[in-house]
């Protein structure tokens, strides 16, 4: 069947760079003579028929903008039967075809669903900060975020040189060390903990001792969310040391902000990949980027765990300490 209306939403965590896909997907339909639905709050939206007809102005000048103008949610009740087969009837009441759909994990899950149970054409396009899907050298809005994390690491490091003292500095990634490697690597962190590998908190207070003893008196620990929480690490550090920490927990200010032009253009090329797949007649596939080449995947595969060198980068960060 030919793809006259697609349909587009972002769900899950918003991502800098994912208006710019937003803008890649409706300019390429329009290019391509197809019409284009904005699916608000993602899933939500779609089973609660939050939808409107996009023209050639509704991505005027978002290209430069953080968040997503589509809005974007979690959906808990997406993840039953009744959610998915309310989000389905929407479709087929506002007569979409296939569907582009921008986001993480979570997102791509739902993607695996509509097109395997339910028979809608689905292509995803990676939309989070975590760079934890498979297939894509790089998520849309990861280096933004390191970027970002980084200029507040930059200024941390000023107080932690003038007042020589021991900083904890929580970034984002709940299953993922990769902001965290990619981050202590370029602000040239003393020390990283990541989920992907267990630590050794003795190990590193005996590490600080002994610097601390040959005149290294300030030192940066970077903790990803999802291998413990910052206070807990500069609590145990003073416990164990008697030297004194602080703490800064940098949060939701990763996932804000302009995209870095490294994003927009993934989220451009990877954008208009998506139409061109779905004017095609593929279904349940994700795009990516290898090697600035571009990379298609199948749905299924790109949530399976990402092999990152985040073993590599870690042993890069102590040897250069
Ligand atoms: O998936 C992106 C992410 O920012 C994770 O790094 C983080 O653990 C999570 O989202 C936070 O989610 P929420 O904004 O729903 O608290």
């Amino acid at each position: 069947m030919a793809i006259r209306r697609i349909g587009v939403l972002t769900s899950g965590g918003d991502a800098p760079g994912m208006n710019a896909a937003i803008r890649a997907v409706v300019r390429t339909a329009f290019n391509n003579k197809l019409e284009v639905m904005g699916i608000s709050r993602g899933y939500e939206g779609l089973i609660n028929e939050e939808l409107k007809i996009f023209d050639h102005r509704s991505v005027s000048n978002i290209i430069g903008h953080g968040g997503t103008i589509l809005k974007t949610a979690r959906s808990a009740q997406f993840m039953t039967e009744e959610g998915q087969k309310r989000a389905v009837e929407t479709l087929k009441r506002f007569g979409i075809d296939g569907l582009v759909l921008i986001g993480g994990n979570g997102t791509y899950a739902g993607g695996v669903a509509l097109c395997k149970k339910w028979n809608v054409p689905c292509i995803g396009i990676p939309g989070t900060i975590d760079n934890d899907i498979n297939g894509t050298d790089s998520t849309i809005g990861a280096d933004t975020a390191v970027n970002t994390a980084l200029e507040a690491i930059d200024k941390i490091r000023d107080t932690v040189t003038s007042m020589e003292r021991i900083f904890v500095v929580e970034v984002m990634g709940r299953d993922c060390g990769y902001i965290a490697v990619r981050v202590a690597l370029a602000s040239g962190s003393e020390d990283v903990l990541i989920p992907e590998r267990s630590f050794d908190i003795h190990k590193m207070c005996h590490d600080m001792v002994e610097g601390n003893l040959r005149g290294k008196v300030s030192w940066i620990v970077i903790v990803a969310e999802g291998a413990a929480k910052a206070e807990i690490v500069a609590q145990q550090i003073t416990d164990i040391t008697s030297l004194e920490t602080r703490v800064a927990v940098l949060g939701h200010i990763q996932r804000g902000g302009s995209p870095t032009a490294k994003d927009r253009n993934l989220a451009s090329v990877l954008g208009a990949e998506a139409v061109k797949l779905l004017i095609r007649g593929e279904s349940c596939k994700a795009v990516g980027m290898i090697s600035d080449e571009i990379n298609v995947v199948d749905l299924e595969f790109a949530i399976t765990k990402k092999p990152l060198e985040t073993e590599r980068i870690y042993q890069l960060i102590k040897m250069l300490t």
